[in-house]
């Protein structure tokens, strides 16, 4: 049976593609959605799609994610560098995890080299645009197939 994703984006992600695009580029949340979904078929994955604006959407979401998917790739934006409530969700949910950042969190301001939540996820990818949603989508599978 094919394994199920789900893809989670925090707040001001829908504003991707007219939200600060020097940084954040031209494509829009639907154009990285119709690359991860192409590139789910090629993984033989299923991927289901959320954005949230709300850090208690986001924890709710976590949490159902552990029944109805195998594993979760998020990109909680700026509640990356201090939501202890969406760590502790991470944490408290038992599938494998990968956060993603479209941009080069660690190059930018002294706030942003806080990476909270990306402590409680396997692994972390940043810095290389919207291509990190397919890395990140690899990188999930790889683990959920056994580590390789
Ligand atoms: C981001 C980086 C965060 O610092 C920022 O608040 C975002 C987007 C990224 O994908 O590069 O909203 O998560």
């Amino acid at each position: 049976m094919k394994e199920t994703i789900w893809v989670l984006n925090g707040p001001n992600l829908n504003l991707l593609g007219e939200r600060e695009p020097e940084i954040y580029g031209r494509e829009t949340l639907i154009d990285v959605e119709n690359s991860l979904r192409e590139h789910a078929e090629r993984l033989g994955v299923n991927v289901v799609f959320f954005q949230k604006n709300g850090e208690g959407e986001l924890v709710t979401l976590i949490h159902e994610a552990r029944i109805s998917s195998q594993g979760i790739l998020i990109n909680p934006g700026a509640y990356s560098h201090y939501s202890l409530a969406i760590y502790d969700a991470l944490k408290a949910v038992a599938i494998p995890k990968v956060e993603v950042h479209i941009s080069q969190v660690i190059q930018r301001e002294d706030y942003r080299k806080n990476l909270l939540t990306a402590g409680a996820c396997n692994g972390l990818i940043a810095g290389f645009g919207t291509l990190g949603y397919n890395l990140g989508l690899s990188a999930l599978v790889q683990l959920i197939r056994g580590g390789k």
